[in-house]
C-alpha cells in the first residue's frame, strides 16, 4: 500500500472521473486533453472561444499521438483509442455531464473567475473545477462561485507530458471529497500530488522565479541572452533559463512575475524587457532551428 501524500485526505472519499472538460484549447490546455486522454482514458472535451481555436487544439492532441506512435510510445489501438476520446465544442454546453472540468485560459483572474461563473450555469452539482493558474489566487477565483467547495488548484508544469509534479492547491472552502479526487486523479495520471498553500505562485515558481528574476535583471542590465545562458549550461541545469523562458511563454512568465512581485515587493523584479518583449509582439525569446540555431 503506498503512504498517503501528506495533507491528502483518505482516497476512500475520492468521486469517480468518467468525463473531462478543458477550458481553452491552447498549448496548456491542450497538453492536459492529451493526458487526460491518455492516462485517465474517459471523454475529454476541449472548448475555446471560436471553431478555429478549437480544431487547433485538437488538432494539437492528435499530432502529438501521432508522434508517440512513431516512436513507437504507444501501440496503433491506444493512438487510435486516445484520439477518439478528444473532441472539441465551442460551447461549454459540452460539460453538462462532466465531472471534472479543468480551466487552462488567459492568466487573468477577471477571466478565470467569468469562465467559473459560466461553468456554474452548466455542469452538475457534483462536477468539480479545477484551475491551471500558475501564480493567481484560488482563493480569489471562488470567492464568487456558487459552490466554492468545489473548486481546486490544479498546477501542472511544462511540458505536461514529462514534468512529473503537480502542486494542488486547496482555498478555504475545497472539501475534502474535492481534494481526495484531485489526489486520487494525480496518481492515474501519474503525477507526484503535492499539496501546497495558496500563497503567491504557490512553491515551484516562487522557488524558480528567485533564478529567473535575477537572470532577467541581468539581461535587462545589458548582458544577452545567449551569454546569460551560456554561462548557466555548465550548472546542469535541465533547460537553461531562457529555452525555459521561451517555452513557458513570456507573457505567462510576466503574469509569474507580477503576482510574485505584488505579493513579495523587490525580492522579485519585473524586467523591463518582457514588456517590451510583449508589446513587440514577441512570443518566445527566439526561434529555434531544426539544427538547434537560434534566429
Ligand atoms: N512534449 C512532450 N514530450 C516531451 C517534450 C514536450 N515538449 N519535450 C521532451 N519530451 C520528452 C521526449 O520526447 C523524451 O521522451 P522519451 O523518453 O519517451 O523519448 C523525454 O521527454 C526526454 O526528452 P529529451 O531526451 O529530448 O530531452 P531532455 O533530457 O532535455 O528532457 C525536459 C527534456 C524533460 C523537458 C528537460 O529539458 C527539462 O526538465 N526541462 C525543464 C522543464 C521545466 O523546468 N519545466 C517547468 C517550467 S515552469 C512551468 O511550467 C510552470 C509555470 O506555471 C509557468
Amino acid at each position: 500500500r503506498s503512504k498517503r501524500p501528506a495533507g491528502a485526505p483518505d482516497r476512500k472519499l475520492a468521486r469517480p472521473v468518467t468525463k473531462v472538460g478543458v477550458v481553452g484549447a491552447g498549448l496548456m490546455a491542450g497538453q492536459l486533453a492529451l493526458l487526460f486522454a491518455r492516462q485517465l482514458k474517459v471523454p475529454v472535451v476541449l472548448t475555446d472561444i471560436d471553431q478555429a481555436r478549437v480544431n487547433k487544439g485538437v488538432n494539437y492532441v492528435h499530432a502529438e499521438v501521432d508522434k508517440l506512435l512513431a516512436r513507437k510510445r504507444i501501440s496503433a489501438d491506444a493512438a487510435n483509442r486516445t484520439k477518439a476520446l478528444v473532441s472539441g465544442s465551442v460551447s461549454k454546453e459540452a460539460f453538462a455531464d462532466a465531472d471534472f472540468v479543468i480551466e487552462a485560459v488567459f492568466e487573468e483572474l477577471n477571466v478565470k473567475k467569468q469562465v467559473f461563473a459560466e461553468l456554474e450555469a452548466v455542469v452538475s452539482e457534483d462536477c468539480i473545477l479545477a484551475t491551471n493558474t500558475s501564480s493567481l489566487s484560488v482563493t480569489a477565483m471562488a470567492a464568487d462561485l456558487k459552490h466554492p467547495e468545489r473548486l481546486v488548484g490544479f498546477h501542472f508544469f511544462n511540458p505536461v507530458a514529462v514534468m512529473p509534479l503537480l502542486e494542488i492547491v486547496r482555498a478555504p472552502h475545497t472539501d475534502d471529497a474535492v481534494l481526495a479526487t484531485a489526489f486520487d486523479l494525480a496518481r492515474t495520471l501519474k503525477k507526484t500530488g503535492v499539496l501546497v498553500k495558496d500563497a503567491a505562485a504557490f512553491v515551484v515558481n516562487r522557488i524558480l522565479l528567485r533564478l529567473m528574476g535575477e537572470v532577467t535583471a541581468a539581461f535587462d542590465e545589458g548582458t544577452p541572452a545567449d551569454v546569460a545562458d551560456t554561462a548557466l549550461k555548465p550548472m546542469g541545469l535541465p533547460m537553461t533559463p531562457f529555452t525555459l523562458l521561451a517555452m513557458v511563454g513570456l507573457p505567462v512568465a510576466q503574469h509569474v512575475q507580477e503576482s510574485l512581485h505584488a505579493a513579495f515587493g523587490d525580492r522579485f523584479p519585473v524586467s523591463a524587457n518582457l514588456h517590451k518583449l510583449i508589446d513587440n509582439g514577441v512570443k518566445g525569446l527566439w526561434e529555434e532551428g531544426p539544427d538547434g540555431s537560434r534566429s
